[in-house]
């Protein structure tokens, strides 16, 4: 049996930019389909620590968060993107509070109710609005509880995009809408919309050792680039430097907020070592901190260091940080008595699908929002958390373009269903399983966060092997999730490997020892690739 089914707007993913820009439609009564691929909360959005920076304190300015967002994007951020982004952080907060998001308060000295505000690497103020340190949590519950409500809004589970779906028109290329595997169904459906939104995250499981979720395989990035979409800065591959070390613990991440709130990295014998790497020490931007812990590491064929927050009254520590003190508690780690062992892992994707300001790709109709997306604000290292904030704003953007122009677009011609007559269940499993650990397991070797134009070769040569061994398999195969997101993800290392390659200096997230200086003779230029 075909499934076909027309909406108004198309959004790929249901993490804090895409829930966010459906609820914008939605509201001006506009129809929209929201698709993830596991359950709603799937995405990095719900794991945010820290929290959503934005200009609060009576103290900081838009200058100064504008001037740390430029500092720690080393000289590769556009100027005007971190402007109106940073311009519009109150606004997108108080847009976060009407939807039902319990933001932390605290008292002033003359009695006042007033947000809380974290500090966090390469921030000079106070600016970090959160909800305790799970501030992800909060804002994904919150989202999706008023998406369920929402008439506008139809909400689909275990949905994943195969492909997009694009047609020639007299600007070169519409998008129409995409196939998606309805993965518990077992079936292709055909949806189609006059306009499509990827909200797709990162891809940081491109690696081996990740703060994300399963999500994260930088499917918008390999569906926008198949379909034709330029592709910006993937050498930036942002290394959270404090992920928990622990043989059991996958991918909990140990919020920067602890560093912010006075956590001292130390090495195994207790002594500290940041202040040697930057004057800011354990407030550096994350590219510095990431970097020594990973000399620090490999100098003293240590598995781990150490981030020590015990010296800090109990009290204190219990209401900063209590998802952090029971996840480890669980790992018989007590962080009010003992320092947390702790090592770099892959966090953020700052590069992504190249958009203008209101978050248009180059194929009409087709915008990209949050992690999936390159805009310019981050640069060559995105400071901490500006990725929510991002999320907000050019949902606003994408909503305001959309709203403006849907009218008149076109409707969408008649569209094929997918063809399954020549594929057939597949009998080699274990082809994808190999090669999704193969790949991670090589990326993180040969493009992590130290790289080497040798390196960088020897991945190349086994990401163009590994593409044939897939395209062969794809091409047989009856499409499942698994190698769907090998699919994805062998074509996100190309990208990176590519971008990587052609950097031919150190700058921010970029370090190769080939050309281990940054190139001050000429304008620093952002990595463009067209498909
Ligand atoms: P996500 O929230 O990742 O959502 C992606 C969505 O796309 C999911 O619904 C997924 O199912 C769906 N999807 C993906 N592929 C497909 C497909 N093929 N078909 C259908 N659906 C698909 N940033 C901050 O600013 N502050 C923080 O404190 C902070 N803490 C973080 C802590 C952790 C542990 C992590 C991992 C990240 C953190 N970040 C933080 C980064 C930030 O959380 C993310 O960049 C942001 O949430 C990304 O939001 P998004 O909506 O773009 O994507
Ligand atoms: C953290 O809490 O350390 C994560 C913040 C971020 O990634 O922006």
């Amino acid at each position: 049996m075909t499934y076909s089914k027309n909406y108004d707007v198309l959004i790929i993913g249901s993490g804090g930019a895409g829930l966010s820009l459906a609820l914008k439609l939605a509201d001006h009564a506009v129809q929209v389909a929201v698709l993830s691929k596991f359950a709603l909360t799937a995405g990095s959005t719900f794991y945010a620590q820290g929290g959503i920076s934005a200009v609060f304190d009576a103290g900081d300015s838009i200058e100064s968060h504008i001037d740390d967002t430029l500092d720690a994007g080393a000289g590769l951020c556009n100027p005007d993107i971190v402007r109106l982004t940073v311009t519009h952080g109150k606004k997108s907060i108080n847009w976060l509070r009407e939807q039902g998001v319990a933001f932390t308060e605290e008292q002033s000295a003359s009695g006042e109710i007033k947000l809380h505000l974290n500090r966090e690497g390469g921030h000079s103020h106070r600016r970090i609005v959160h909800t305790a340190d799970a501030t992800g949590k909060a804002v994904s519950l919150s989202l999706i509880e008023r998406a369920r409500e929402h008439a506008n809004i139809e909400l689909f589970e275990h949905h994943n995009v195969v492909e997009l779906i694009t047609r020639p028109d007299d600007t070169g290329k519409r998008v129409v809408g995409a196939y998606v595997l309805d993965v518990k169904q077992q079936q292709v459906k055909t949806m189609t919309a006059r306009v499509v939104a990827l909200a797709t995250g990162g891809a940081s499981k491109v690696y081996l050792y990740s703060t994300n979720p399963q999500s994260a395989t930088g499917d918008g990035i390999a569906l926008a680039w198949r379909a034709g979409c330029k592709v910006s800065n993937m050498e930036f591959m942002q290394f959270h430097p404090t992920c928990l070390y622990h043989p059991h613990a996958q991918s909990f991440l140990i919020s920067e907020a602890v560093r912010g709130e006075g956590g001292k990295l130390i090495l195994p014998d207790g002594s500290a070592f940041m202040h040697k790497f930057d004057p800011r020490a354990e407030l550096a931007p994350r590219d510095i901190v990431a970097r020594a812990i990973d000399h620090e590491i490999k100098k003293r064929g240590i598995d781990c260091v150490y981030l020590d927050i015990s010296y800090k009254p109990a009290e204190f520590v219990l209401e900063h940080f209590p998802t952090i003190y029971e996840t480890c508690l669980k790992f018989d780690i007590d962080i009010t008595k003992q320092p947390i062992p702790v090592v770099p892992a892959a966090h953020y994707t700052c590069g992504g699908v190249l958009t203008d300001s209101y978050a248009r790709t180059n194929i009409h109709n087709l915008y990209a929002i949050g992690e999936v997306a390159s805009t310019g604000l981050h640069g060559a290292n995105r400071m901490a958390s500006n990725s929510l904030l991002e999320c907000l704003v050019f949902a606003e953007r994408a909503s305001e373009d959309i709203l403006q122009k849907l009218d008149s677009v076109a409707s969408v011609p008649e569209i094929p269903d997918w063809d399954e007559s020549k594929v057939t269940d597949s009998d080699e499993e274990v082809v994808v399983s190999h090669n999704w650990h193969e790949l991670r397991r090589f990326m993180w070797d040969y493009v992590g966060i130290v790289r080497s134009d040798k390196r960088l070769d020897r991945a190349m040569s086994r990401v163009e092997l590994l593409q044939k061994e897939i395209a062969e398999y794809y091409g047989h195969f009856r499409v499942t999730s698994d190698l769907l997101e090998l699919r994805n993800l062998v074509i996100v290392a190309e990208l990176i490997i590519r971008c990587a390659k052609q950097r031919k200096e150190s700058r921010g997230l970029h370090y190769t020892l080939d050309y281990p200086d940054t190139d001050d003779t000429q304008p620093p230029q952002n990595t463009v690739l067209t498909p």
